[in-house]
């Protein structure tokens, strides 16, 4: 396939690294306006580097995918200015963290089959020349809207580049559980700047606990089938698998860039509000966490 990466940042990058050694044709668009080639390293898994041509126009209208790897916020800003150079065929598939962002953009682009994905691998780019693979993971997929029900092949051609991928056409549902998990686990390492097994210290547990009680309610209200008791347990899992590890909003505020809190926690506030249901402690961590990125950005 023709495939372009927007926003080859560290997840950007792996999939550019392992989809082109699949076999495709990957082209990558950054900021940078010049077009170039760029070379890139899966560093600790291969000595060999990997040539890709970069903001190349031709490129993008011939790409079959579209792959955007840009953070949540970024999403509209980046994808926006490339829409007219699209075939209407493109496939557009956003892979990030948090909900809402698709909703930015979704009148521009209903005409695209539009896919989803959320994923467990982890990646950290050191440079602009190399990427490093720093954690194993899992990736599911499903369909946005109805043309993307239609690209179910898909999860075969990602999954033959970097498995394992899973389709799944419920993707909300995976979607909204991976955002019930980062609301209990980033807003609270970010403030107490901590890694994520440091949230099993009984005083910061407690803040676990009633956060997941408060995005049940949410989870319940937009029908995702999940008990209490589930939610909790597979947030006390994913603190005891990443422990020494710091999560990603952790990092952001820490490196004094902006977080994903408007599509993490942010969205699961206006959920509650839509809904009706009283979030203070999921506020207080939304509003702390605002006053730090105004006190830093
Ligand atoms: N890293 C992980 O291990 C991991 C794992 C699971 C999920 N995620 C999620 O995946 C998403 C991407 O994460 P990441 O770690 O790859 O972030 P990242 O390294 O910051 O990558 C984002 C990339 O998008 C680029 N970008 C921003 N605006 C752009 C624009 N207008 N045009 C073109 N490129 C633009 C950025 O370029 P600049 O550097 O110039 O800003 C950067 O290279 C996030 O939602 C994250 O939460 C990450």
């Amino acid at each position: 396939m023709n495939i372009t990466i927007l926003g080859p940042g560290a997840v950007g990058s792996l999939w550019a690294c392992y989809l082109q050694k699949a076999g495709h044709n990957v082209s990558l668009w950054t900021r940078s306006s010049a077009p170039s080639d760029v070379s890139l390293s899966l560093s600790a898994q291969e000595n060999s580097s990997h040539t890709f041509s970069c903001n190349d126009k031709e490129s993008l209208t011939y790409c079959d995918l579209l792959f955007i790897t840009v953070k949540a916020w970024q999403v509209e800003s980046a994808l926006l200015p490339l829409l007219p150079h699209l075939s209407q065929e493109t496939i557009l598939l956003f892979m990030h963290n948090g909900m809402g962002a698709i909703d930015t953009v979704k009148n521009h682009i209903d005409h695209h089959p539009i896919l989803q994905a959320t994923t467990t691998h982890a990646a950290l780019k050191h440079n602009k020349e190399s990427v490093e693979h720093t954690g194993l993971g899992t990736t599911v997929i499903g369909p946005f809207n109805p043309l993307g029900e239609q690209c179910h092949f898909m999860q075969d051609v990602l999954h033959h580049a970097l498995d394992s991928v899973e389709w799944n056409s419920n993707i909300q549902t995976a979607l909204w559980k991976k955002l019930a998990i980062n609301c209990a686990i980033n807003p609270l390492t970010a403030i107490h700047q901590c890694k994520n097994g440091d949230l099993l210290h009984p005083k910061l547990h407690s803040d676990v606990l009633t956060i997941c009680n408060e995005v049940y309610l949410v989870l319940e209200k937009n029908h995702i089938d999940w008990s209490l008791k589930e939610l909790i347990t597979t947030v006390n899992q994913v603190i005891t698998a990443t422990s020494v590890n710091y999560s990603s909003m952790n990092r952001d505020l820490f490196y004094q860039r902006r977080s994903e809190i408007d599509f993490i926690t942010g969205y699961l506030l206006k959920q509650a509000e839509k809904h009706q249901i009283s979030a203070p402690i999921n506020q207080a961590l939304y509003n702390k966490i605002k006053q730090l990125e105004e006190n830093t950005l």
